[in-house]
C-alpha cells in the first residue's frame, strides 16, 4: 500500500499541553498573535482568549497547514461530540467512527486542495482517525510497545490516581524504577531519536547533562507534579494512545472547544503563512504586527547565525511590548538578547503543570 498522503504529516495530536500557553496570552491580554503551526492543537484553543483580533499560523510545511485549515473547518461545522469522534479522542476511542467520520468531512467547507489530500488520506487509511497518524505519534506508539513490554501490568497502576502526592509516593517507592530507567537510558537518546524520527536532524542538545538525565528529570518533574491520567504524553508513551477522557489534551475539552468555536464563527479569521518564519516575519508586510510570538520548540533545531540573531531578526515583527514564547527542547538557543528583556520568571509558576514535562520555557519581551 502506497503512504503517498499520510507520510507528510510530521504531527497530528501533538506534542505540547497548549493549556499553559492558553494561560500565558491571557496573562498578556495578547491581542495579535503569530505561532507556529504545527497540527493546529498548539494554536486554536489558544482562542479561547477573548483578547485575540488576529492569529497567524507558521509552517514550512503545507500538509501541516493544511492539518490546521482541516481543525478550522471541523471547530465550525461541528459540535463538541462530533469534534471528539472525527479525531477518536475519549469516549468515542473504542468503536468504528468511519461512517460518521465521513458523513462529517462531506459537511466541511474546505479549498479543493485540502479536500482531495484529505480525501487521498482518509481513503489510504479506510477513513480511521488521523490523530496517531503524524511521524512523531507513531514513534512514540513504536517506544510504547517496548515500555509496555517491560512494564506489563504495572504499567496501569500509575494512572490509578486520583491525587498527586499518592502518584508521587508510588512513582518514587513503588514504581519499577529498575526497569523504567532502563527503558530511558535505551531508547531516550539522540540515535534513537535519530533512526526512528529525525534521520540527523535531531537536536544538538546543550542543556548540561545527559539525554538520559535530561528525560529523567522530565518524567519525574511531569510524575511529582501531574496527575498521569491527565496527561495526554502520558497515556502515548504508556498505551500508544489516549485510553481515557481523563487525559485528552485541551482541545478536546469541552469549555476551550465551545470558546474556539465562537471566536472562529464571529472573531477571528485565521492567516496561514507558508514558509521559514525567520524569512517570513521579517519582511516589511510583519513590521510591528504581532504582539505574542508562540515559537514552539523551532529555534532549539536553529544553529550558526540564525540561532545568533534570532531575537534581533524578529525584533521588526513585534510591537514594543510584543513577547516571544519559546518552548526550548535539549537546547536553549545562544541568541543576543539586545533589545529584549527576559520575563521568563514572571510565569515560571505554570511550567511544572505542563503536561508534556520536556520543555524548559524563556518569554522575552521588546523593550
Ligand atoms: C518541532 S515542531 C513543533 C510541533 C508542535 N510541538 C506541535 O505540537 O504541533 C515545529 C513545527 O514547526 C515547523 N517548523 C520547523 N522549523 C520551522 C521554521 N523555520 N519556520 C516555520 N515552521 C517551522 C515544523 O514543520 C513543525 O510543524
Amino acid at each position: 500500500m502506497t503512504q503517498k498522503y499520510f507520510s507528510q504529516l510530521n504531527y497530528t495530536l501533538g506534542n505540547e499541553d497548549t493549556a499553559i500557553d492558553i494561560e500565558i496570552v491571557r496573562r498578556l491580554k495578547s491581542e495579535s498573535i503569530f505561532n507556529v503551526a504545527g497540527c493546529g492543537s498548539r494554536s486554536f484553543p489558544l482562542l479561547a482568549n477573548d483578547s485575540i483580533k488576529h492569529l497567524s499560523m507558521g509552517d514550512v510545511s503545507p500538509y501541516q497547514l493544511a492539518l490546521c485549515r482541516l481543525r478550522e473547518a471541523l471547530y465550525k461545522e461541528c459540535n463538541f461530540q462530533e469534534f471528539l469522534l472525527f479525531f477518536d479522542f475519549p469516549p468515542y476511542h473504542g468503536q468504528d467512527n468511519r461512517r460518521k467520520r465521513k458523513e462529517i468531512f462531506t459537511r466541511l467547507i474546505l479549498n479543493e486542495s485540502d479536500r482531495s489530500f484529505f480525501r487521498g488520506l482518509f481513503n489510504e487509511i479506510n477513513w480511521g482517525s488521523l490523530l496517531y497518524l503524524g511521524k512523531w505519534e507513531k514513534t512514540f506508539q513504536k517506544l510504547s510497545l517496548a515500555l509496555q513490554t517491560l512494564l506489563g501490568k504495572e504499567k496501569e497502576t500509575l494512572f490509578n490516581f486520583d491525587y498527586v502526592d499518592e502518584q508521587r509516593n508510588y512513582f518514587f517507592n513503588r514504581f519499577p524504577q529498575k526497569k523504567w530507567k532502563a527503558l530511558l537510558f535505551v531508547l531516550g537518546n539522540k540515535s534513537v531519536f535519530n533512526a526512528l524520527l529525525y534521520k540527523g536532524d535531531f537536536i544538538k542538545k546543550n542543556v548540561p547533562g545527559t539525554h538520559f538525565q535530561y528525560y529523567k528529570e522530565s518524567f519525574e518533574n511531569l510524575f511529582a507534579n501531574n496527575l498521569a491520567r491527565e496527561s495526554f504524553f502520558a497515556h502515548l508513551c504508556f498505551f500508544g494512545k489516549i485510553i481515557h477522557s481523563d487525559g485528552n489534551p485541551i482541545e478536546a475539552v469541552e469549555e476551550n472547544f465551545l470558546k474556539v468555536k465562537e471566536s472562529l464563527q464571529s472573531v477571528v479569521k485565521p492567516n496561514y503563512i507558508e514558509g521559514n518564519l525567520l524569512e517570513k516575519l521579517s519582511e516589511d508586510f510583519y513590521t510591528e504586527s504581532f504582539d505574542y510570538l508562540g515559537l514552539s520548540d523551532v529555534p532549539s533545531y536553529l544553529s550558526g547565525p540564525d540561532e545568533k540573531n534570532l531575537l534581533n531578526n524578529l525584533n521588526q515583527c513585534l510591537k514594543k511590548g510584543g513577547v516571544i514564547c519559546l518552548r526550548n527542547y535539549l537546547r536553549v538557543p545562544e541568541t543576543k538578547t539586545g533589545g529584549f528583556e527576559d520575563i521568563t520568571g514572571e510565569f515560571s509558576d505554570l511550567f511544572l503543570y505542563e503536561k508534556v514535562g520536556v520543555y524548559r520555557f524563556q518569554l522575552f519581551k521588546k523593550i
